[in-house]
């Protein structure tokens, strides 16, 4: 029996196995326009039929102004949605459940993707972004563009945005949904004393620094379908003394679990460069087993999970109940059905490739 392979039902949704593909930005959307292509529908398509339980999209900009680079997929806009069909449909054909990230970058919006000549956030002058929003008017870092603070109405419009988002999603055919709270992105930049020094009702204390959160998970659960799983990434620790931790995050999962919430995808880091991240294999898993034992949460856990049996051990041990596999993904799409030959577990090869396998 492996627990890594048993499956997993939550809400109307059930789950082959509990290996997801992490959510990793493509920078590919070679138009800048948000629209997927079938180049997504391959990447995501060939890590379903690679035997992923979950396969989930990139950090999905819910405006344009929330895109990481210029390339990121978007879902801003009804045009959005006929173009990620293609995509889950490749999941679907792959036996995968598909879930989306929904995602503002805040503060972080705007950059060249990795590969291109030249570093860092994109000039006006070159289509950049011009109305780069923060919860506080905080730079990242010195000689960053300095966002503008978001007033209660640019607020209001976040929260409409991640539901249109949501919204979107379901008619695009995606069976979860995950929305993006970890990285220093947006959500997170509101939860981090480092980036939110707000005075108003969305900053201060932890109730004002959580406060968008339960708002956004409000209203997305008013257009998420009922049957359907929602997820949030989050930073569990921005690993620095009096800033975001993991206590604040178990207090997090406990007060969303009754709205809705079902997995808490446990990442962490990504408020400020200078947080001394002790990384290593396995090295978030401690954050994913503080939230499940901490609040009951279904959790994730994420990064440097690259070993089958060390997967199997987070599972079967009760540290989590998913692990999101990011590079090594990349490295290997087959990567969950390896694993189970491994694991000496009957695989789901697709009878395509069964021949491979004898
Ligand atoms: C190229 C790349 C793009 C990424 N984009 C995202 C993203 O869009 N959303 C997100 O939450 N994490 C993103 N991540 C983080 C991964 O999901 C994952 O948490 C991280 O890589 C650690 O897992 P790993 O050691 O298995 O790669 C990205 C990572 C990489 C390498």
């Amino acid at each position: 029996m492996s627990a890594l392979f048993s499956p997993l039902t939550i809400r109307g949704l059930t789950l082959r196995n509990r290996i997801v593909l992490s959510p990793m930005c493509m920078y590919s959307c070679e138009n800048r326009d948000g629209m997927a292509s079938s180049f997504h529908a391959a990447h995501l398509g060939a890590r379903a039929l690679g035997g992923c339980g979950i396969v989930m999209s990139e950090a999905t900009a819910v405006l344009p102004n929330g895109r990481i680079s210029l390339e990121d997929l978007g879902i801003w806009d009804d045009a959005h949605v006929g173009v990620l069909r293609p995509v889950t449909e490749a999941i679907r054909l792959g036996g995968a459940a598909s879930a989306i990230q929904l995602a503002h970058a805040g503060r972080k919006a705007g950059t060249y993707r990795p590969w291109s000549k030249v570093r860092g956030f994109v000039p006006d002058s070159e289509g950049g972004i011009t109305d780069r929003w923060g919860p506080s008017a905080i730079p990242f870092r010195e000689g960053v563009p300095t966002p503008l603070e978001m007033s209660v109405e640019d607020i209001r419009v976040v929260v409409e945005a991640f539901a249109q988002a949501a919204r979107r999603s379901d008619e695009a055919g995606f069976d979860i949904v995950e929305l993006h709270s970890a990285h220093g992105y947006l959500l997170h930049q509101f939860l981090s004393p480092i980036s939110n020094q707000r005075t108003d009702s969305y900053g201060g204390d932890w109730a004002g620094r959580t406060r968008i959160h339960h708002e956004v998970v409000e209203a997305v659960r008013d257009v998420w379908p009922a049957h359907k799983p929602l997820f949030v990434r989050i930073s569990a620790t921005d690993w620095i003394d009096g800033a975001w931790s993991l206590e604040d995050s178990v207090a997090l999962a406990k007060s969303l679990m009754p709205l809705g919430v079902d997995v808490f995808d446990c990442s962490s880091g990504g408020s400020t460069m200078d947080a001394p991240i002790p990384s290593g294999p396995g090295y978030q898993v401690h954050l994913a087993r503080g939230v499940r034992e901490g609040s009951g949460m279904l959790s994730g856990a994420v990064g440097q999970i690259t070993e089958p049996a060390q997967a199997e051990e987070i599972v079967a041990s009760g540290s989590a109940d998913f692990v999101f596999i990011g590079r090594e993904m990349l490295r290997d799409p087959h990567w969950a059905l390896k694993a189970a030959l491994a694991l000496e577990v009957e695989a789901p090869w697709p009878n395509q490739y069964a021949w491979s396998v004898g």
